[in-house]
């Protein structure tokens, strides 16, 4: 009996205690990033300054899956694999890992000073906001578990689970105030976590089965994911808003983020047409209806 709970307790297997390869597959990709940092730094094949590489790497891989592990129900709903639910977790919990690594290279480059560190919490808005986000990461990932569904009961649980959106911002508001050259990731990740938040209001408001609006919620925000990222490059290196904006008609590089959050909204809408489709063609009993 207390081999199979030993066992269930492994990141790979599902509550039976099997094997589950889908998350055995996302662990590997989780230890994946931290494995390839060290290795580097093994061999010395890291980075000229070998600190403010690891700060940023880590920070790079915190926001990358606290990304993911946003993406994970318009995923679920595109797919229709509700078994991804089980990685949600396992996404949100390695984005937490390198949030607190990225924390303690953080203060090991400041030499542990808790006074200089507290100094830059006040005195810079980059450090408060990233202060804030990680204590809301470290809630989220104390309680991600069925002992804190249990003690919060499930209403409250979803509540404070719904802060994960407001962190994601003050997250990217940390990292938006620190790049300034190449801010093509951030603003990739800001754009498709806008559109995780539309969906969920959509979903909310019952609209999220409506193909029309989903393919209007990807449009509207391809749009204002283009006009920010010309915005921000026109404030942060004073470079033409036209420019910018002109390079996302030009393919030779790299497809701008706009196009990204366009294609996210195309493939819901998609994925939604077709489910609205089957529906016809089974009958209106089909339909699932609202809980
Ligand atoms: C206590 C909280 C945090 C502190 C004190 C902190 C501190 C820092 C510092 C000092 C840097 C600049 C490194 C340099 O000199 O280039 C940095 C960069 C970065 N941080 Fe944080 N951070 C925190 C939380 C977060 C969180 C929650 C995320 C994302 C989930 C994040 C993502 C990043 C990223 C992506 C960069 C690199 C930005 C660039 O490319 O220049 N940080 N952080």
């Amino acid at each position: 009996m207390s081999s199979i709970r030993l066992s269930t307790l492994a990141p790979w297997t599902d509550r039976a205690g099997r094997v589950s390869w889908l998350k055995l597959a996302v662990f590997v990709a989780c230890v994946a990033p931290a494995v390839w940092i060290a290795l580097r730094l093994h061999c010395g094949t890291f980075h000229p300054a070998p600190v403010r590489g690891l700060i940023r790497e880590t920070g790079d891989w915190a926001m990358r899956f606290m990304a993911l592990s946003l993406a994970v129900t318009p995923l679920r709903y595109v797919t229709r694999q509700n078994r991804l639910v089980i990685v949600r977790r396992m996404l949100g919990l390695t984005g937490l890992f390198y949030t607190l690594a990225h924390l303690a290279i953080y203060m090991f480059d400041r030499s542990f000073n808790l006074w200089w560190m507290i100094l830059e919490l006040f005195w810079r808005i980059y450090i408060s906001a990233g202060w804030v986000a990680t204590v809301v990461f470290i809630v989220m990932g104390v309680t991600s578990n069925d002992w804190g569904i249990r003690r919060l009961g499930s209403a409250t649980w979803n509540r404070w689970h719904a802060w994960a959106y407001p962190a994601a911002f003050l997250s990217l508001l940390h990292i938006f105030i620190l790049v300034r050259l190449d801010a093509f990731e951030a603003t990739l990740i800001g754009g498709l976590c806008a559109f995780a938040v539309g969906f969920r209001l959509l979903r909310r408001a019952g609209r999220a089965e409506r193909p029309w609006t989903l393919l209007l919620l990807g449009v509207g925000l391809a749009l204002a994911t283009a006009v920010f990222e010309a915005w921000f490059y026109r404030f942060a290196t004073r470079v033409d808003m036209m420019r910018v904006l002109e390079a996302n008609f030009d393919f030779s590089y790299r497809i701008r983020p706009a196009w990204w959050v366009l294609a996210a909204g195309c493939a819901m809408a998609a994925s939604a047409m077709l489910r609205v489709g089957s529906w016809r063609m089974r009958g209106a009993a089909a339909r699932p209806q609202p809980q």
